[in-house]
């Protein structure tokens, strides 16, 4: 199939948002990074629906996005209860009529430290919600894109935590290095119907997520800090920023990758 974008090459200035005329599903959209991509994804012209167990939190920011004149709704769900998972995803059609993106940012911290003093709860835990319900949510995604917009893109929140041994968070470590594997399969598998699959790996980024390892590592911030080039904590919307651009037609050439958003620290 020719799957060759209609790209403007000309010098006038774009008068759309990056995601303009979008549908966006986003995992984790209550707080953190997942709200940062909420804000951003609908002032860059996306209509976004936000997932994620607290109710709550996924109605202020709902709120927030109306307010200044966005266009977004919520829908509660457990990333580890498959039928939450796929009805979620096809609320954002009954909603919209389509879907043309999804962010699948939604992941749970494991307690802090080595895997012999992990609980087997624990790690089933992790397991279902940062791995098997990124699955679940990729293949609602790419059913949903197939049957209505028809071409799209998805993008996973890894970490820079999978791309070397994670002896505080291994099993955490564990599921994100498996999920930039589903990431990549799902590029190769997708790119013929032109749906694109990549990842994002941020660095350390202040939000509750990092607040709770903190509070179980006392000067966790300063050791991160120090192995950052760019010597401080991302704010929640630079990781947001790199999500936006992979899932906009300006990556139009980009699947299978695995975004660093780290200040440096892995180079
Ligand atoms: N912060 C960092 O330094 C950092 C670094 C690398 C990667 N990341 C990744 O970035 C993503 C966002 O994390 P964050 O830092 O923004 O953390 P956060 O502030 O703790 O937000 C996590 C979001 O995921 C949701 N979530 C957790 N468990 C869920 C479940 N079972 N079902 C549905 N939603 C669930 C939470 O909402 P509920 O609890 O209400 O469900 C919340 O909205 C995660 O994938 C994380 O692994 C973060």
């Amino acid at each position: 199939m020719d799957n060759t974008p209609n790209s403007d090459t000309s010098a006038a200035p774009a008068a759309l948002g990056l995601l303009a005329g979008k549908v966006a599903f986003i995992t984790g959209a209550g707080r953190g990074i997942g709200a940062a991509a909420a804000r951003l994804f609908a002032r860059e012209g996306a209509r976004v629906l936000l997932a994620a167990r607290t109710e709550a939190q996924l109605k202020a920011v709902t709120e927030e996005v109306r307010a200044a004149g966005g266009t977004a709704d919520y829908v509660v769900c457990d990333l580890a209860d498959a039928a939450d998972v796929r009805a979620a995803v096809d609320r954002a059609v009954d909603l919209y009529g389509r879907l043309d993106v999804a962010f699948n940012n939604g992941a749970t911290i494991q307690q802090p430290g080595p895997m012999d003093d992990m609980a087997e709860a624990d790690f089933d835990h992790v397991y279902a919600v940062n791995l098997k319900g990124v699955w679940l949510a990729m293949v609602a995604e790419v059913a949903a894109i197939r049957a209505t917009a028809g071409t799209g893109a998805i993008v996973n929140n890894s970490s820079v935590g999978s791309l070397r041994g994670n002896p505080e968070l291994p099993a955490y470590g564990a599921m994100k290095r498996a999920v930039n594997s589903l990431t990549e399969s799902a590029a190769v598998t997708y790119g013929p119907e032109d749906i694109r699959v990549n990842a994002i790996a941020p660095g350390n980024t202040l939000t509750e997520m990092i607040r709770t390892w903190e509070a179980d590592s006392p000067g966790l911030q300063e050791r991160l800090t120090a192995q950052t080039p760019l010597r401080r904590a991302a704010d929640p919307d630079e990781i947001a920023q790199a999500a936006a651009w992979l899932l906009s037609d300006r990556s139009s050439f980009v699947t299978g990758t695995v975004l660093r958003v780290d200040g440096g620290a892995r180079a």
